[in-house]
């Protein structure tokens, strides 16, 4: 049934992060029945007699005395501490119903249908009195807690619940580390701070769908700011080649060689497992997918008039839609032609698993589902053959970590974005631009400090 509310919701899903909006919803209701209204001089003498007896009196009294002091802000604080400790618990049961593999059946799943796993506890009410501190979210009368708020608490959380476990970091590359299209600048503050997590043992990687087949030195380039910095610091080369690069989503992966000061490709066949290869090594395939891509985001390009204004740039393991110099897409243009290119690829994927194989003797294995990503990547669009999920999970093996020991930065979180697969396999924390990456890691950076310290 195609009703009002589920028009609304479907053109509104692609902008919204569903658990966000639960919460900022919940916090509302403290922001609106709380936050008091000034009573211009409720008792006075032209008050009439009548409507004293029915005024609220609790509220005028307390109000005359406490205006808008200290006393009204700790009450607001206690209160958005409430509703955040109530959240820890649902995330608690959630993870309780996870183990059993009832997902479906925890209260968090029947509030938030399209909530996914939680690999740790969060810890919100502590995170907000913290992010309370630096941004006066109780404080404020006319603007409730929002989502930028939200995410704040739920990346200090985070962070704090995965740091005495983690063990391998992956970031996004552009506005997660450098700005977009940019390289990694030498005088970025995320050097020293990756260097530190280095330094504590973690295992970091690159993951970015920025794709350049066997080209060690493109990413080089990209990186060169990081790379740098490595090459002057005093880490032991055990520490440094800790550090990875995964490029096109999950297609290429290269590793840092200390000796020689530069990225060394890893073959595939040492981190890709059995199911990854049947897709990845037939070319044949991939180019179907690529070819079904491209075809939508001409037909796209055509019919949103933009011919002429845009290049789409075709590649080995991807197809994108760039814009001209001088010429700037919108966002909403940008989600089209991703929606319209996943829309395009969904239904080719499903109309492969329906069709008969070609021999139809019953040993005959059907051909390998190729997965996809198409992103809105803030000023182009893309897609790419594998999706960073993957590229996480060969990482999460390779190195062996698990989902509570592994924690993805990025900043593409919608559902038109490439970090939120990552989801499904790890922790995560939703960044804006490098500078929320550098107060994430700095938070991180002293919670490791500190843990060491204690040992
Ligand atoms: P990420 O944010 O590090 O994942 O990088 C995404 C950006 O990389 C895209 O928005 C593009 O501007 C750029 N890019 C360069 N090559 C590719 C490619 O082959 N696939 C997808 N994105 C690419
Ligand atoms: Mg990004």
């Amino acid at each position: 049934m195609t009703s009002l509310y589920s028009i609304n919701y479907h053109t509104r899903a692609h902008k919204r992060d569903a658990f966000i909006e639960f919460i900022k919803s919940l916090l509302l209701n403290p922001f609106v029945l709380h936050t008091r209204p000034s009573f211009l001089a409720a008792d006075s003498e032209e008050t009439p007699e009548w409507e004293k007896k029915f005024a609220p009196a609790t509220r005028t009294q307390k109000n005359s005395h406490c205006g808008e002091g200290e006393e009204t802000q700790d009450e607001n604080v206690k209160r958005y501490c409430e509703v955040l400790q109530c959240v820890e618990e649902l995330i608690y049961d959630h993870i309780l119903h996870q183990r059993q593999n009832l997902i479906e059946l925890s209260r968090l799943s029947a509030l938030v249908p399209s909530i996914g796993r939680f690999f740790t506890p969060l810890p919100l009410r502590n995170s907000f009195i913290r992010q309370d501190a630096k941004r006066a979210i109780a404080a404020r009368r006319s603007v409730p807690p929002s989502f930028n708020d939200i995410r704040a608490v739920l990346n200090d959380a985070q962070v704090t619940a995965i740091s005495s476990t983690v063990k391998l970091m992956t970031f996004d590359g552009d506005m997660t580390l450098y700005a977009d299209g940019a390289n990694f600048p030498p005088t970025s503050s995320l050097v020293r701070l990756l260097i530190t997590l280095l330094h504590h043992g973690l295992h970091i990687a690159v993951v970015t769908a920025a794709g350049y087949p066997n080209s060690p030195a493109k990413y080089e380039t990209r990186l060169a700011g990081l790379l740098t910095g490595f090459r002057s610091s005093s880490l032991p080369a055990a520490a440094l080649e800790r550090f990875y690069v995964m490029g096109g989503e999950c297609n290429y992966l290269f590793r840092y060689d200390a000796a020689r000061g530069h990225l060394v490709g890893v073959a595939p066949e040492v981190y890709e497992p059995e199911a990854v290869r049947r897709w990845s090594t037939d070319e044949g395939l991939i180019a179907g997918v690529l070819d079904v891509a491209e075809g939508a985001l001409r037909a796209g390009a055509s019919e949103m008039k933009l011919e002429g204004k845009v290049d789409v740039l075709r590649k080995g393991r991807a197809v994108g839609v760039v814009p001209k110099d001088g010429v700037r897409l919108t966002r909403e243009t940008l989600d089209e032609f991703a929606l319209t290119a996943q829309r395009a690829l969904t239904s080719h994927s499903l109309a492969q698993s329906r069709s008969p194989p070609a021999t139809t003797t019953t040993t005959s294995t059907p051909p390998p589902t190729v997965p996809f990503c198409a992103f809105n990547g803030g000023s182009d669009v893309w897609v790419d053959i594998g999706n960073k999920l993957i590229g996480v999970q060969m990482l999460q093996a390779f190195l062996g970590t698990k989902g509570w020991e592994t924690l993805h930065v990025g900043d593409q979180f919608l559902s038109t974005g490439n970090d939120i697969s990552t989801r499904t396999a790890c922790c995560t924390a939703w960044v804006t631009n490098p500078e929320e990456t550098a107060e994430i890691l700095t938070e991180l950076c002293s919670l490791l400090g500190a843990g060491e310290g204690g040992k």
